[in-house]
């Protein structure tokens, strides 16, 4: 069978009019630099990547020594290709500018290089996520303000997932596309076109230590899910929590499901959970590609008007039927 590799595939997108040549080489790089942290991610104690790193980011987590190198590999691949105005990362306070001897480009790509930190040292699956989107500063250095568009405005949007084999998953607004790295030939190769979302499922993802701490409306969805066949849902359900959003977003991407960080009492004073600019707007805009929806309970995540780089927001995301009726239940509260 003929192998379509990510290089392939993007080239004849930008052919068909879908992405610019600028957006083609963004996303070669971030594949690249993708690669480069698959190869750090496996070789755990081998290379001493495990453990903490000592510090602390802005959000206040401790950063793991992995959280550091994914985050560097990716500033830097990014920083000279001249396609880009401007970074942000969860792990850096503001804005990342490109340095002054290199070209600037039109757009701004935002990322969690690293995310699933808890499940780094005990070997679970982890990934990367990004959002591309357009710089409206023009020629000028972007400032924070200009990052603060909403995840309807996202030009691309993917994860990378480094579990059993390394896969990057992908949007340009033409259906989500994954790509799954062929390590001895260092590249992507197109693996699962146009994957879908369910719109029913028997799957849900919540960390259910948390149940104390939820509001009303997803109390009552958990209970309704776990009352089985018996209950008003007329069906049993299974759970799975890998605590790794780009796994579990992965499995639902997989095989439908749904997934929930919602606003609970723990939260609730930042927000949410999740970040917003990098985690819930590129997994929001994966999620309606693939015919999911992603909810923050009461709106739509890609309408939310950011108002913080590192903005927390609640999440619902998934198979489109489950996702509606957990949100009647919040507008019906
Ligand atoms: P990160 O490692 O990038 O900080 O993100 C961790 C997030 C997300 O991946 C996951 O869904 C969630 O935190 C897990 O939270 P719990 O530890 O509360 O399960
Ligand atoms: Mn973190
Ligand atoms: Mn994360
Ligand atoms: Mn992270």
């Amino acid at each position: 069978m003929r192998r379509v590799t990510l290089t392939q595939f993007l080239i004849e997108q930008q052919r068909a009019g879908r992405i610019s040549p600028d957006l083609r080489l963004l996303i070669e790089v971030v594949a690249r630099a993708v690669k480069a942290i698959s190869v750090n991610v496996s070789k755990g104690a081998l290379a001493g990547v495990l453990g903490e790193a000592g510090t602390d980011n802005v959000q206040g987590e401790a950063q793991k020594k992995l959280d550091v190198i994914a985050n560097e590999i990716l500033l830097q691949a990014n920083e000279w290709g001249g396609h880009l105005a401007a970074m942000a990362s969860e792990e850096v306070e503001t804005v990342h500018q490109i340095p002054f001897d290199y070209p600037k480009g039109g757009f701004l790509l935002l990322f969690d290089p690293l995310d699933g930190s808890s499940n780094i040292d005990v070997n679970i699956s982890v990934g990367t996520i990004f959002s591309v989107l357009r710089n409206p500063a023009g020629g000028s250095e972007p400032t924070e303000a200009n990052f603060l568009q909403p995840g309807s405005e996202q030009v691309a949007a993917g994860y990378a997932v480094y579990g059993p084999s390394t896969q990057l998953v992908l949007t340009v607004g033409n259906g989500v596309h994954g790509f799954t790295l062929d390590r001895e030939m260092g590249s992507f190769v197109y693996t699962q076109p146009f994957m879908t979302i369910p719109v029913d499922t028997q799957e849900f993802a919540i960390n259910a230590s948390n149940a104390r701490f939820w509001e009303q409306p997803v109390k009552r969805y958990v209970d309704e899910m776990q009352a089985g066949k018996g209950g008003p849902l007329g069906k049993d359900y299974n759970m799975r929590w890998v605590a790794s959003m780009v796994a579990d977003v992965h499995r639902i991407l997989t095989r439908g499901g749904i997934f929930m960080y919602p606003m609970d009492e723990k939260c609730r004073a930042k927000g949410g959970k999740l970040r917003l600019m990098y985690e819930a707007n590129p997994m929001a805009m994966l999620v309606e590609q693939a015919g999911g929806a992603a909810s923050t309970g009461r709106e739509r995540i890609m309408d939310l008007k950011p108002t913080e780089l590192h903005q927390r927001v609640p999440v619902i995301l998934g198979s489109k039927n489950e996702v509606e009726r957990v949100v009647s239940y919040h507008l019906e509260a």
